[in-house]
This record gives C-alpha cells, sequence and structure tokens, in this order.
C-alpha cells in the first residue's frame, strides 16, 4: 500500500500589502523573542510576520485601521469556504469590464462579498495596492497579469487554521495601550514608513494617511509599553528623524528587499531600521 502524502502548504500571507516583510524575514529572524506569550501586531497590512511566528505565540492579538481588510482577516478566519467559492466566481469572470463593476461596488454589505471584492481586486489591481480616494473609494487601476492568481484554496485554508483563534480588530495602533500586554508578550509595529525623500512619500495606505506627529506619537506608545518590560520591535526607514525618535534603544540596520528606483541600486542598497526595546 502506498502511503498517502499529506499537502501541508506553508503559510505565507495571502494579500499582496505595500511594505509586506516577507523578504525581511531572514534578517529580522535573530531579533525575534524565542517564546512569546500574547503576540501583539496593530499594523496587520499582509500579516508577513505573524504567519512566520505563530508558532512560537500562545495567542495572537492583530488590529489594523483598514477595516475592509480587517474584514477580509474575519473572513478568512471564520467563512473560508464560503469566500473559495465566491473567488471561484471573480477567476471566471475576471476581464477589464469586471473588475471595473467590482471596484465600482463600494456599498456591498455582506461581509463575504466585501472580503471576495477585496481579495479579487488585491490580485488584480496594479501592483497589489490599496489606496483609496478622500471618500474612502478604493481607486488603484487594473493591473497588467497574464494570468493572476485569484484564487489559491489552499493557502487560504492554510491561513484560515494558522488565524485560528486570534484576535483581529479594527483600531488605531495607540489602542494598544488599553490592552492587557504583559513582560511575556511581544508587539511588533510596523507603521507606514516615515518618507526618506520627498518623492518617496508613499505614506497614505487609507484616507487618514501616516503623519509626523503619527510617527511621534508611536514612539511614545513604543516607550511606555517598553516601561512596562514588554518586548517590543519597530520597521521603519533609516533616517535622521527615525534615528533620533528612537535615540538610545538598540537599532539594527537591515538590508530594504526594495530598491525605490534605479539611481538608488546604483548608490547600493537601501537600508532600513529594526528598533528593539531589548
Ligand atoms: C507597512 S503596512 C504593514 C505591513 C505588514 N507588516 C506586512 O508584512 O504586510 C502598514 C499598515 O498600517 C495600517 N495603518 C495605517 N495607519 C494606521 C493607524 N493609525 N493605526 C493602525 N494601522 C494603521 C495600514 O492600513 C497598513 O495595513
Amino acid at each position: 500500500m502506498v502511503a498517502a502524502t499529506v499537502h501541508t502548504p506553508t503559510v505565507r500571507p495571502f494579500l499582496k500589502w505595500a511594505g509586506g516583510k516577507g523578504r525581511l524575514l531572514e534578517q529580522y529572524q535573530p531579533h525575534f523573542p524565542a517564546q512569546i506569550g500574547t503576540y501583539f501586531e496593530p499594523f496587520i497590512g499582509g500579516g508577513a510576520v505573524f504567519f512566520a511566528l505563530r508558532h512560537r505565540c500562545q495567542s495572537a492579538v492583530l488590529a489594523d485601521i483598514n477595516p475592509e481588510l480587517v474584514n477580509v482577516y474575519h473572513m478568512v478566519q471564520t467563512q473560508v469556504e464560503p469566500l473559495i467559492a465566491r473567488l471561484r466566481q471573480h477567476r471566471q469572470r475576471h476581464d477589464r469590464d469586471h473588475y471595473y463593476t467590482v471596484r465600482a461596488q463600494n456599498d456591498l454589505q455582506c461581509p463575504v462579498e466585501r472580503a471576495a471584492r477585496l481579495l479579487y481586486l488585491n490580485k488584480t489591481c496594479y501592483n497589489g495596492l490599496y489606496r483609496e480616494n478622500s471618500k474612502g473609494y478604493f481607486n488603484v487601476p487594473m493591473g497588467r497579469y497574464k494570468n493572476p492568481c485569484i484564487c489559491d484554496p489552499d493557502l487560504l485554508r492554510a491561513a484560515s487554521a494558522a488565524l485560528g483563534r486570534s484576535r483581529v480588530h479594527q483600531a488605531a495602533f495607540d489602542q494598544i495601550l488599553q490592552q492587557s500586554v504583559c513582560p511575556q508578550d511581544f508587539v511588533y509595529f510596523d507603521p507606514p514608513y516615515h518618507p526618506i525623500s520627498v518623492t518617496s512619500s508613499f505614506t497614505s495606505y487609507n484616507r487618514y494617511g501616516f503623519t509626523t506627529q503619527d510617527q511621534e506619537q508611536l514612539q511614545q506608545v513604543f516607550i511606555a509599553l517598553a516601561k512596562r518590560g514588554v518586548r517590543v520591535m519597530l520597521s521603519n526607514s533609516d533616517c535622521p528623524f527615525i534615528r533620533e525618535l528612537y535615540e538610545g534603544f538598540p537599532m539594527h540596520t537591515i538590508y530594504s528587499a526594495r530598491a525605490i528606483n534605479s539611481k538608488a541600486k546604483r548608490r547600493g542598497r537601501i537600508t532600513e531600521l529594526l528598533i528593539t526595546s531589548y
């Protein structure tokens, strides 16, 4: 008798997300704590770090300010089969007309429909960007993919299992101070990066943007948690403003996976900062 092969797909992010950390994980590994009580990630985005650390944590509390993104996590977690079924329909109907029809559906009520819409747009839009206009409507044009992977059922089911009983909620990052976070826990902050130049200022994932004042407020939250003895880690761009803001905390140089433009490539690799409280 031939033993059945058990196919366990590796869990990785099911969304393309600007600032995704997938390609930096190897450099991050030496700085992650070996054991984690509850893992907190208040800027979850595509969740690359959560998926990499999930086996080390007893539980996880994930959050993001973007309600549509949070709804996708809830649906992957609790309604994965209806979500897959709806995505298959989008896959069958995918063309330019379908893309723009779905993009214009800003008032869907059903949470599964809304999640399938975001996933479909994410896989077919230009560069997997998530950008909204001032009314909060997704406004990224269609991308040029020959054969986009609109539905990967194995990955979605694996992500659903990995999310397990994690708590995912919509919140601004400072809400973390209202939660009981203790020294066994680990908090990872991955905010929109502070721009390193006027031309690289992609800080607006949503209608609210992320300002210099937000970076300063985040530093206060980082310090408040560190004072409680919590292990805190934060990613940001390598620039004088961020270096000054976190002066005194251990700072690790990370070699960025992205090259901003060909001039930057020629100048050498772009660095980022990984700042820890420990
Ligand atoms: C750099 S991305 C996170 C990337 C993620 N770590 C990954 O690997 O894909 C930043 C995230 O912060 C969220 N965000 C922006 N402003 C926020 C705020 N004030 N509070 C909480 N989340 C916010 C955005 O919606 C976005 O998903």
